[in-house]
């Protein structure tokens, strides 16, 4: 685990630690610490954070002993320096990098060529969303899906791939985000007495996750869209309202089907039907409560979900699962908190 004072390294080192298959977990930093739960005091046992230069000769190490993974929590532009790096020091000590798993969990290669283009395989980073692309066993590097990347796709795929949308017009969606969706650091737009009382949109012009529904692994054509997200006084959590132009004619039945269709062996998918879902129904979990409404020629889509676990490390795990051939929920918490 790359990254580890980080949220989503102590996410997943929380979910690792419930997880039946793994065997051990280590957490790498820029900066050792004896014990994680100096900045990570929700961790169940003393961990020792160990310094990032250890990593290539840990991996080493552990894969002698059998499959590894390594999992990278760092900010956007970093990982791809790291990965390049690691496979640079791994090529030194003669580490086969084909045998080695690794999730990106920042967005450094989520828009890369897509998975079929022909390159070679220890090259090709799957994208990381298994209910809308599904992930081979064989995959070897998954650049999971970013926290509204995943909400906006899941609302709006399933009624594409149908057919219902009607091309030419606008998507238009809302996203309300928490302020964990910021990293650990404390920044003026996330510090609590700032963020407590407040809602405001940001990205006025555009933001960067549009780009991952837009990718032409979804559309031959990138649809004209309109993404405007929110930030929220909540600690976890997405709040995502697509409003999609629907050709005319279709029935909520069309709509029950597409979702139906789409989502039907998705454990990690609940539908909500004509009902808007709510967060704390998800928050704590690894679901997406998905609803929808029909109104004046537009499908209203509702997905929550919590976007350090489903938008983030609940999502590099369950791609885990599927790159070891496990089911995809082990280890994987369905119920939410409730409150
Ligand atoms: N938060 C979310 O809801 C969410 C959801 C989906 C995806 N993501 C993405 O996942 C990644 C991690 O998110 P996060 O919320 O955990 O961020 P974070 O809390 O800011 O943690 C990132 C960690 O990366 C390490 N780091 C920072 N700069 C580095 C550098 N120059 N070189 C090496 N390591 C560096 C630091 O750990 P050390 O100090 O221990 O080295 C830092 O704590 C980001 O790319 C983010 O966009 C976040």
């Amino acid at each position: 685990m790359v990254g580890a004072k980080g949220l989503l390294a102590a996410e997943t080192l929380r979910l690792a630690a419930a997880h039946p298959n793994v065997v051990e977990c280590h957490a790498f930093s820029r900066t050792p610490l004896a014990d994680l739960r100096v900045v990570h005091p929700h961790l169940p046992q003393q961990q020792t954070v160990r310094a990032l230069t250890e990593l290539p000769d840990a991996l080493a190490e552990a894969l002698l002993r059998g499959p590894a993974a390594v999992i990278l929590a760092t900010p956007h532009g970093v990982a791809k320096k790291l990965w390049l790096q690691l496979q640079l020091d791994l090529a030194l000590l003669e580490v086969d990098c084909d045998a080695l798993r690794v999730i990106d969990l920042s967005e450094d290669h989520r828009l890369g060529p897509l998975e079929d283009s022909g390159i070679h395989s220890e090259q090709i980073w799957h994208y990381g969303l298994p209910e809308l692309h599904p992930l081979p066993a064989s995959s070897r590097r998954v650049a999971v899906a970013g926290c509204f990347a995943t909400a906006m796709q899941l609302a709006v795929l399933p009624l594409e791939r149908a057919g219902l949308l009607q091309a030419g017009q606008p998507l238009i969606l809302h996203g309300v985000t928490a302020s964990s969706g910021s990293g650990a650091q404390a920044q003026p737009g996330t510090h609590h007495p700032y963020r407590r009382n407040d809602f405001h949109p940001y990205a006025l012009d555009g933001h960067r996750h549009e780009k991952e529904l837009c990718h032409a692994r979804n559309f031959l054509v990138a649809p004209s869209l309109v993404f405007l997200p929110y930030s929220a006084p909540l600690g976890r959590g997405i709040y995502l309202t697509a409003h999609l132009p629907l050709h005319s004619g279709v029935t909520p039945e069309q709509l029950q089907e597409a979702f139906d269709r789409q989502y039907c062996a998705s454990p990690f998918v609940e539908l909500c039907a004509a009902q808007a879902p709510h967060l704390r129904a998800v928050v704590g979990s690894n679901r997406a409560a998905i609803g929808w409404h029909q109104r004046t020629g537009f499908a209203q889509v509702f997905v929550a979900l919590d976007n350090t676990i489903k938008g983030g490390a609940g999502q590099g795990l369950q791609c885990l699962n599927l790159m070891f051939g496990l089911p995809e929920t082990t280890g994987l918490p369905l119920a939410g908190l409730g409150y």
